[in-house]
């Protein structure tokens, strides 16, 4: 940055000794003394520098280190999520969205005109995810209603395959005066994966609890499921369903909030929360000496904790950046 400088200097002149040149650089960048150091190695190593002659042998060589070759992850483009983490829905736990907002249902669609919107929960599931998305059945829904994500472009689905499918969920409102109150009415959660014309990829079904209309975070209820794929679709356009059989709650004015969805392949090594296993691989084969985590921009501009990667499943609010 110095030598930047000292070029963009309008009256530098390559001619004057170092030291004009750094009492010119101090009276014109007020440079603090320590800059000033720098300045002065860079200075002197510069005019040494310039009576140095370089020849180029043609043919001497010798062995290339094998430590001089490695990785170096650099987060833009969806290169981490999307890319290296394995995780296949976009925009899971709504982070850095504007609830009520349509922006904040990027990647996701209402299906059978579920009302879907994202809100900012008073009793979020942690402290560090504070938005869910609330969906709610409206009196006279008999049909099997719930919403989609359409992935990172779309979800490679394979064959045989089996996904791991979760989120969370609470019922935060329940209309008191049903008689289908007593008892509770049945709530019947379908997870799969749909091809673009609909055609069912995998589906896995399951009876939930039903929770009491919740005042802490404890009534929230993580639910997984297994879906396993029976076919391979040709194009990536399938999505990721949720769907929840309405006609058992007619009339019961339920309301149920999700939070932190995740779809996920096997992974690199079977980690759970892990990542890609093909691009993964391919990295590891390539026997980098290294891999630099993370890349540059996120250190320069954000602070990363070592313990949050532990369990950061809830705990992560999420990157500033959203490309
Ligand atoms: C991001 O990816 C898109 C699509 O491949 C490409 O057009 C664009 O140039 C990329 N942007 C950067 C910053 O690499
Ligand atoms: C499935 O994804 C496509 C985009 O690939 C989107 O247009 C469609 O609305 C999605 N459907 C559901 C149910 O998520
Ligand atoms: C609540 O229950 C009452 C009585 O059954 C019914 O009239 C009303 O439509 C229900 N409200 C909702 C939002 O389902």
């Amino acid at each position: 940055m110095c030598i930047k400088k000292l070029q963009e200097t309008p009256a530098f002149n390559p001619a004057l000794p170092c030291t004009e040149v750094i009492t010119l650089m101090r009276q014109m960048y007020n440079t603090p003394k320590r800059l000033f150091l720098v300045t002065t190695l860079l200075c002197n190593l510069t005019s040494s520098l310039a009576a140095t002659t370089i020849s180029v042998s043609a043919s001497a060589s010798h062995a290339v280190p094998t430590t001089l070759f490695g990785q170096m992850f650099e987060d833009i483009n969806h290169s981490g999520d999307g890319g290296l983490y394995a995780e296949l829905l976009q925009n899971r736990a709504f982070q850095r969205v504007t609830p009520n907002t349509q922006a904040a249902l990027s990647a996701w669609h209402s299906i059978n005109q579920a009302s879907i919107v994202v809100i900012a929960d008073p009793v979020p599931v942690s402290a560090a995810l504070p938005n869910s998305l609330q969906l709610t059945i409206p009196p006279g829904t008999s049909d099997k209603v719930g919403f989609g994500n359409e992935g990172y472009w779309g979800i490679k689905v394979e064959e045989g395959t089996t996904y791991k499918a979760s989120f969370y969920y609470k019922v935060s409102a329940l209309n008191q005066t049903s008689p289908t109150k007593a008892p509770k009415p049945k709530l019947q959660v379908t997870a799969g994966l749909q091809a673009a014309d609909g055609t069912i990829l995998a589906s896995a079904s399951k009876a939930l609890a039903f929770p009491a209309v919740p005042s802490d975070a404890s009534a929230w209820t993580q639910v997984k499921f297994n879906l396993k794929a029976t076919a391979s679709p040709p194009s990536p356009a399938n999505n990721f369903t949720i769907t929840i059989d309405a006609s058992a709650l007619s009339g019961s004015g339920i309301t149920l909030n999700f939070a932190m969805f995740s779809l996920f392949p096997p992974t690199f090594k079977g980690r759970d929360n892990g990542l890609r296993k093909d691009i993964a691989e391919a990295l590891l084969e390539m026997k980098p000496a290294f891999f630099r985590f993370p890349g540059g921009n996120n250190l320069v501009s954000i602070m990363m904790d070592h313990r949050e990667f532990n369990d950061a499943y809830l705990m992560n609010p999420g990157g500033d950046s959203a490309n």
